[in-house]
């Protein structure tokens, strides 16, 4: 049971839409089951669709049970369907807030500290913002409020600012909490763990001993039904702008004053502000786009991004993304950091991986042994939450022969079922820890990381490269690479490096 939690309303913007019901819904069921939702909190389900109370029950129920990996209790069912109620609205109405102030305030059943969770389109985060202040339902003088905004915060710097500006008229920054769900993940985190509760690897962390470093999100689906707005996203904005980049501080930072939410994020935004800009005339060799084409994955036909309903025929938006950035900092300095991101790729997965130097002299070159392979750390964040490090060793035998074998640090057993991201996120809410969530500076600066190479694209008008679904991405993309050596890796699996 939460100990330091007060009770609290959960407000879902959106709620009946496909983030309530893949994500927000049955992390919050969980939450339920882990006994971590504070006695008394209610959930308030905001949609236009006419539902009844019980209708958004049984269409909840049906969500969680769409998850049956995660396990259904009646007794916790029956304990989370207390929780719920539904409010039917029409977010452009204004009369409707105030409608939604006399409920919350009506009825003591919900506790005064309140969450305002907005799943809904981006473009109306400033609105339902101002329009909640408006109806005093963001003033703290019983207890405190709360906004939760998805991803993506602005659309590119100009935008990012004007939403910035447009909610902090209405809210202080510690009301406001940016998430970005790869921050939830288990082993995003023990990225952190591994490099500060470990001596171990500090001193080899560092651009003396690391050669390069990739991180990489693929993915084996496609758009599905979300063309309306990746078409006007892109993988560069979806996945690089947030959930890489943040990888990436998290691998990059130097050790903060400790684990408070502001020394963390003052040591993320450092190495944001470190990042070399890509000049104009750069781009081209720092920044790669595709799309994919039709082709196979899982041994079936698929269509490719053109085809896609939803899709504008002639689009040029990228599914495909990679780009090359330089921490311009004494620990990193012309250590290359790969960034890659696909939809339709050949595997699911996301992984961070560490290449470390050659050593300075290549001993066994004489002998069967050979040309020694390089060191590589692999954190793998999805499916496989696993921390390897790759090391070569001597085949037992006469023979001086090697071969790649690794040490595994992973801690979870078959069986043990993994958080969801959300989970952990929406509990940080309700306990008012921000450390996870992204602070302005941050999406500012990540924005000014990718805005150079956004602008250029947008002004291009190249055919944009395919790559048939179901495969590894375009050949092309190995131009990004600062060595002929280097190559992307796609696996955990040391044969195939
Ligand atoms: C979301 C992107 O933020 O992250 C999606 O909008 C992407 O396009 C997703 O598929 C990936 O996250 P996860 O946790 O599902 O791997």
């Amino acid at each position: 049971m939460a100990t330091h939690s007060t009770a609290c309303t959960y407000v879902i913007f959106g709620a009946t839409g496909n983030l309530s019901r893949v994500k927000l819904m049955p992390a919050l069921y969980q939450l339920e089951a882990a006994g971590k939702l504070p006695p008394g909190s209610r959930i308030l389900a905001l949609g236009r669709r006419p539902w009844s109370r019980q209708k958004c029950i049984d269409v909840v129920q049906g969500w969680i049970a769409e998850k049956p990996a995660d396990g259904q209790n009646p007794k916790v069912l029956d304990a989370f369907a207390r929780r719920l109620d539904y409010f039917q609205c029409d977010l452009d109405d204004p009369a409707m807030y105030d409608r939604l102030r006399e409920t919350l305030r009506g009825d003591n059943s919900y506790p005064a500290n309140t969450i305002y969770y907005m799943a809904i389109s981006p473009d109306g985060f400033s609105q339902v913002v101002e329009r909640l202040s408006n109806a005093r339902l963001l003033s703290e003088t019983d207890g405190w409020r709360r906004v939760v905004v998805e991803k993506p915060f602005g659309y590119d710097l100009k935008s990012a600012r004007a939403l910035q500006q447009a909610i902090g008229n209405h809210l202080r920054e510690q009301q406001i909490y940016r998430i970005d769900h790869y921050l939830g993940k288990g082993t995003v985190q023990n990225v952190l763990v591994f490099r500060f509760a470990n001596t171990l690897m500090e001193p080899l962390w560092n651009r003396n001993y690391i050669d390069h470093i990739q991180i990489t999100h693929s993915e084996t689906l496609g758009v599905g039904s979300r063309a309306p707005f990746y078409e006007g996203t892109g993988a560069l904005r979806d996945m690089i702008q947030s959930h890489l980049l943040q990888l990436l501080t998290l691998v990059a930072m130097e050790p903060p004053v400790s684990m408070e939410a502001e020394a963390l994020r003052d040591e993320k935004v450092k190495v944001l502000r470190s990042i070399r800009p890509i000049a104009p005339d750069d781009v081209e060799s720092h920044a790669f786009r595709a799309q994919y084409s039709e082709g196979i994955v899982g041994g079936r036909p698929v269509p490719g991004y053109l085809q896609e309903t939803g899709v504008a025929p002639e689009s040029s938006t990228e599914t495909y993304a990679a780009l090359k950035l330089f921490v311009d900092n004494w620990r990193w300095r012309d250590v290359p950091f790969y960034l890659r991101t696909g939809k339709r790729m050949a595997a699911q997965h996301s992984l961070v991986s560490i290449c470390f130097r050659h050593p300075p002299q290549q001993f066994f070159r004489g002998t069967q042994a050979g040309q020694i392979r390089q060191n590589w750390i692999l954190l793998g964040i999805q499916p496989c939450e696993c921390l390897r490090m790759e090391i070569t060793v001597k085949e037992p035998g006469l023979e001086m022969r090697t071969r790649q074998t690794s040490l595994d640090a992973s801690l979870n057993q078959d069986g043990d079922r993994p958080n969801d991201a959300y989970e952990e996120l929406l509990l940080d809410v309700i306990d008012g820890d921000r450390s996870l969530f992204l602070r302005y500076d941050e999406v500012e600066r990540a924005w000014g990381v990718v805005d150079p190479v956004l602008r250029s694209w947008a002004g291009e008008r190249r055919q944009i490269h395919t790559y048939p679904a179901g495969s590894w991405g375009p050949e092309e993309s190995r131009r990004l690479f600062e060595k002929e050596a280097h190559r992307w890796r796609h696996s955990l699996d040391p044969e195939t490096v």
